[in-house]
C-alpha cells in the first residue's frame, strides 16, 4: 500500500479545535458517560418553525433545484442590504457590496486565498477564532499575533502593533462581538481602526457572526460600517447561524468594499457552487422578519448567563460578564497546570465539555470558554458536577 504524506500546510496544523474535542466527547460516549458539552456554540433551540416552512415551499419549487448563482440571489443579497440598513444604518449595494456565503467560516476562510500572496503578512487576534488564522496560513501567509488582555478589554493596542508590521501586512482580522471572549467593538475603537487602515493601506475583515446575540438594548454590538470611510477599506461576515439557530443551514454574507467582495467571489467561483437556492429564499425571509424570534432567544441567553456566572463563581473561576454573544470566558481554578489540563478534567471527571483558552492562540493560556448553549438544567447539573469533582480531587 502506498504512503500518501500531507502537504506541510495540513501536516503541520493541529486538529481544527472543535473537531480535537469531538474526539475526546466520542471517547466519553464509548465509556457510556452522560457529556454535557458547554464546548462549541452551536443553538440548541431549533429554527423558528416560519423559517422551516418558507424552506420546505422552496424546495418544493424546481427552480430552486439547479446551480445558484454565484454571488448569491439577488432576494438574499437584498434582504441582507434591508438588514445592514436597518439595523446599522449601513448603505451597502447587494449587487457589489454583498455576497452571499455557505456561512460566514467558509467566507473567512476563502477571504485570504483572494489578497494574500505566500510570504505577506496579516494580523490576527490571539485570543481569536482560529480560521482567520489558518486561512492565512492556507494562503502561504505569515501570521501576527495581536495579544489581546483583559486590561485592554480585549481590543488590540494599535498602538503596539510595531510600524514594520503596520505597514507589511495587507489585512487584520477581528471579530465582534468575540469569539472567545464575549467582548465588543466600541466606535471609539472602529474610528481608530479605520484611520489606521487607510494610513498603513490595511484590508480590515471584521467577523459580525454574533451581532444580534446581545443582552442589552443600549448596548447593541456594531457594525464597522457604522464608521465612517469604513467602506473603503473593510470586508465584514455576517452568518444566520446564531441569529436564527441556523448552524447547519450554511447560510450567510460578506458585505463591504467593491473590490473586496469581487475578489472572495473570484475565489468562491473556483472552490463552490453557491449556497442552495432554497435556503437562500428562507434566509431572505428570516432577515425581513419582525426578529421576536431573536428577542425571544436573547432573553433565554440572559438567563443562561446569570446562571452560568454563578457557576462560575462556584467552581472558584472568575469571569466578566459578556457584552454580547454566547460565550462566557472566564479564568481557570487555580490548582491546575494549564487550560487543557482543567478542560481535560472536566470531561475526564465531570463529563462536562469546556474549550480550553490556549485553542484561541497563546494569549487564552489560562482561560477556558463555554457556550451557553445548553438548557438551564443541564448547564446546573454541568456546574456541581465540575464542583464535586473539584471537592473530591
Ligand atoms: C464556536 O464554538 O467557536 C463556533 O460555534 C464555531 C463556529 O462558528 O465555527
Amino acid at each position: 500500500m502506498p504512503e500518501f504524506e500531507l502537504a506541510r500546510r495540513i501536516k503541520d496544523l493541529p486538529p481544527y479545535l472543535f473537531a480535537g474535542i469531538d474526539r475526546k466527547i466520542a471517547e466519553a460516549k464509548k465509556r457510556g458517560v452522560d457529556i454535557i458539552s458547554l464546548g462549541i456554540g452551536d443553538p440548541d433551540q431549533p429554527t423558528p418553525k416560519f423559517i422551516i416552512k418558507a424552506l420546505a415551499e422552496a424546495a418544493k419549487d424546481p427552480s430552486t433545484h439547479q446551480y445558484p448563482s454565484y454571488q448569491g440571489s439577488m432576494d438574499f443579497r437584498e434582504a441582507a442590504g434591508e438588514f445592514m440598513a436597518r439595523r446599522f444604518g449601513a448603505a451597502l449595494d447587494p449587487a457589489t457590496e454583498i455576497i452571499t456565503l455557505i456561512g460566514s467560516k467558509e467566507g473567512i476562510a476563502h477571504f485570504p486565498l483572494a489578497f494574500i500572496n505566500p510570504g505577506d503578512l496579516a494580523i490576527c487576534c490571539s485570543p481569536g477564532y482560529p480560521v482567520g488564522k489558518t486561512a492565512v496560513g492556507f494562503a502561504g501567509g505569515e501570521v501576527y499575533e495581536a495579544k489581546l488582555t483583559k486590561s485592554g478589554k480585549w481590543l488590540p493596542d494599535l498602538r503596539k502593533i510595531p510600524d514594520d508590521v503596520a505597514h507589511r501586512a495587507k489585512l487584520i482580522y477581528l471579530c465582534y462581538p468575540s469569539n472567545p471572549t464575549g467582548a465588543t467593538a466600541t466606535s471609539e475603537f472602529f474610528s481608530e481602526l479605520v484611520s489606521w487602515a487607510h494610513k498603513t493601506r490595511t484590508i480590515i475583515m471584521t467577523d459580525c457572526a454574533y451581532s444580534e446575540i446581545y443582552y442589552d438594548e443600549a448596548e447593541k454590538p456594531l457594525s464597522i460600517f457604522e464608521t465612517p470611510g469604513a467602506k473603503d477599506v473593510a470586508i465584514e461576515f455576517h452568518s444566520l447561524s446564531k441569529t436564527f439557530n441556523m448552524t447547519g443551514w450554511r447560510i450567510g454574507w460578506a458585505a463591504g468594499n467593491d473590490q473586496l467582495i469581487a475578489g472572495l467571489g473570484k475565489v468562491k467561483t473556483n472552490v463552490d457552487s453557491g449556497a442552495f437556492n432554497a435556503i437562500q429564499r428562507a434566509g431572505a425571509i428570516a432577515l425581513r422578519s419582525d426578529f421576536k424570534s431573536v428577542e425571544k432567544m436573547r432573553r433565554i441567553y440572559k438567563r443562561r448567563r446569570s446562571l452560568a456566572m454563578q457557576g462560575i463563581k462556584q467552581i472558584g473561576a472568575k469571569a466578566a460578564k459578556p457584552k454580547a454573544g454566547f460565550f462566557v470566558w472566564a479564568e481557570i481554578p487555580e490548582g491546575f497546570d494549564s487550560d487543557a489540563a482543567f478542560a481535560d478534567f472536566c470531561i475526564e471527571k465531570a463529563g462536562v465539555v469546556v474549550t480550553p483558552g490556549s485553542g484561541f492562540g497563546e494569549a487564552g493560556t489560562g482561560y477556558f470558554r463555554i457556550a451557553l448553549t445548553v438548557d438551564l438544567d443541564r448547564m446546573e447539573t454541568a456546574f456541581s458536577r465540575i464542583e464535586k469533582a473539584l471537592a473530591s480531587r
